[in-house]
């Protein structure tokens, strides 16, 4: 198995260590535009096999897709992040022509390949490598409901003074303020999140976990990258290995919770075919109301993209 990561920056970079030390696959190439930057860092990484006990052999590319090639899972992280002075539209324009153009290079040569987006915005950009890969849409997806689901799992491990394996949470939605952490979907060892956790607490959680990319901002100057890097890898490795892993991910809806065409966050079975099914469990009136507030969140996005022509 082949995995391509595009971007060599903090999030591609990461995925593609992470993805080597799992040793799932037996090649991981990395692909950034920045002259040099992937070769560098593939050797360093390569260098940490004999350490790390793994046999994936890393490759550096800088836009030579042909050493991409016949790759089986393909994780897009290159994009910018927004900067002083550009507004909201100016991201949306770069970056959609980033993704195009990255989508339809990775396509001609690995015409099978299954694609995760993790550049932002996501669940646009995501609609967007699917616009132009014309791939099945079990074939394109994005990663975000991992990493909020983390951050949500992480926050109440702490408060509730457990080990965050033992946290099972379902998040559906954008990826942004919009997002539904669904506290009825989440237990603790099997308990529900509700008979350990005061509301008033649960509250506070479920907020600081939909402003969760933007804590790690203000501290870092900069968006996060390890929980991202290592999220982007367990959607490689629950593909690669055919895991048929449970996940919350932007996928297309098809009529699913009574939304058409359209790309948010929904639980999913992840395997060898990419999306294998879409879960739709029971939602009440408000949680409803509040997803399809989130996707017409996203929905605007999508709208100002189709009003730009890029695609
Ligand atoms: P970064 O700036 O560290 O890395 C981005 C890399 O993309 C750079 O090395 C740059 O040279 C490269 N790049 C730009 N244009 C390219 C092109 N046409 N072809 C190949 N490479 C190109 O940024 P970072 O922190 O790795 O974030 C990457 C993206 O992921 C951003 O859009 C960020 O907002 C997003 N992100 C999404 C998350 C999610 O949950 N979906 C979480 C964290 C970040
Ligand atoms: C994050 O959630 C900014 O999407 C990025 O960390």
């Amino acid at each position: 198995m082949k995995v391509t990561v595009v971007g060599a920056g903090n999030v591609g970079a990461t995925c593609a260590q992470i993805v080597a030390e799992k040793n799932i696959v037996q090649e991981v190439v990395l692909l950034d535009i920045k002259e040099g930057i992937s070769e560098g860092k593939s050797l360093d990484l390569w260098q940490t096999a004999p350490i790390n006990y793994y046999d994936t052999r890393l490759v550096g590319s800088t836009n030579d897709y042909s050493k991409t090639a016949n790759s089986d899972v393909v994780v897009i992280t290159s994009g910018i992040p927004r900067k002083p002075g550009m507004s909201r539209d100016d991201l949306i324009s770069i970056n959609a022509g980033i993704v195009k153009n990255v989508t339809e290079n990775i396509i001609k040569h690995s015409p099978k390949a299954i694609i995760i987006i993790v550049s932002n915005p996501l669940d646009v950009m995501t609609y967007a490598a699917f616009k132009t890969a014309k791939l099945p849409k079990n074939q394109v997806m994005g990663m975000a409901g991992i990493l909020d689901t983390a951050r949500y799992r992480a926050f109440l491990a702490e408060a509730l003074d457990v080990s965050p394996r033992d946290i099972q949470a379902l998040l559906m939605g954008g990826h942004g303020d919009t997002m539904v952490p669904l506290p009825r979907y989440t237990t603790v060892g099997g308990i529900p999140v509700t008979e350990l956790i005061d509301e008033e607490k649960l509250n506070a959680i479920v907020e600081r976990t939909k402003s969760g990319g933007g804590e790690l901002v203000n501290l870092m100057g900069t968006s996060a990258w390890y929980a991202p890097g290592s999220a982007a890898a367990q959607m490689v490795e629950a593909i690669v290995m055919n895991q048929k892993r449970v996940f919350p991910c932007c996928v297309k809806l098809d009529g699913e919770y009574g939304l058409n065409d359209m790309f948010v966050g929904a639980p999913v079975v992840l395997g060898k075919n990419g999306i294998e099914r879409i879960i739709e469990v029971a939602l009440n009136d408000d949680e409803k109301q509040l997803l399809h507030a989130s996707a017409n969140s996203v929905k605007g996005i999508m709208d100002v993209l189709d009003g730009m022509n890029i695609l």
